[in-house]
């Protein structure tokens, strides 16, 4: 038996175990200039499409997220993509789809500190997603709650799932919408 004191946190092992996944959504939305309008788009776009299949099961501080997002898209004359197909969501709540998309606004905090000066118009016009998503109150809140969280094998194995799932969506979207955005 595992020394309940000295056992990993849920949060240490949502980020362990999702580290490569983390590494390829980094890799594939990392690869938007955001500083341009075509690559702020293409972000943006790709990260709409994730938010709008998750729709039905999001919470207020991810709503506001959508909404962001929603904006943003109009101010630049971009239509809102579709959803994902073939996705099947996780239940509203689940601790692996929040912590993916909660830990998400420390990449975003980090964007958002870049883009401000190096495309301070963008931001100014269209900077609801980055500005909703760098507020990091519900992120602090659920770290919390995960630092506590009871651990066994079952709960364990379902919260991994939903956060692979909901770090799978992202990658999907990505993809799914690079079509949309093409130029040629
Ligand atoms: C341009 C793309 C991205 C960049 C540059 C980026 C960057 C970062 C950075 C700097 C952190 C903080 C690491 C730390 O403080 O230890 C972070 C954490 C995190 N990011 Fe990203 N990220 C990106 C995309 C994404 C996407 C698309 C998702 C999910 C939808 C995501 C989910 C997370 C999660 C869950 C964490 C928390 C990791 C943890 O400490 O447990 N990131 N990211």
């Amino acid at each position: 038996m595992p020394d309940i004191d000295t056992a990993p946190s849920l949060r240490d092992l949502l980020r362990s175990a999702t580290r490569i996944a983390h590494d390829r959504v980094d890799a594939l939305f990392g690869s938007c200039d955001l500083a341009t309008p075509e690559g702020y788009t293409r972000f943006l776009t790709a990260q709409a499409a994730a938010w709008e299949t998750l729709a039905p099961v999001l919470d207020a501080p991810s709503q506001a997220r959508l909404a962001g997002v929603r904006a943003d898209l109009d101010r630049l004359g971009v239509p809102r993509p579709a959803k994902v197909e073939g996705v099947e969501t996780p239940d509203a709540g689940s601790l692996g789809m929040r912590y993916v998309l909660e830990g998400s606004r420390l990449g975003s905090t980090v964007l958002l500190r870049d883009l401000a000066e190096r495309a301070p118009d963008l931001i100014e016009s269209a900077g609801a997603y980055f500005t909703a998503s760098s507020d990091l109150s519900s992120w602090k809140a659920l770290s919390t709650i995960l630092q506590s969280h009871p651990r066994n094998d079952a709960s364990d194995t379902t919260v991994l799932a939903d956060a692979t799932a909901t770090f799978d969506l992202f990658e999907r979207a990505f993809h799914a919408t690079a079509r949309s955005v093409a130029h040629d």
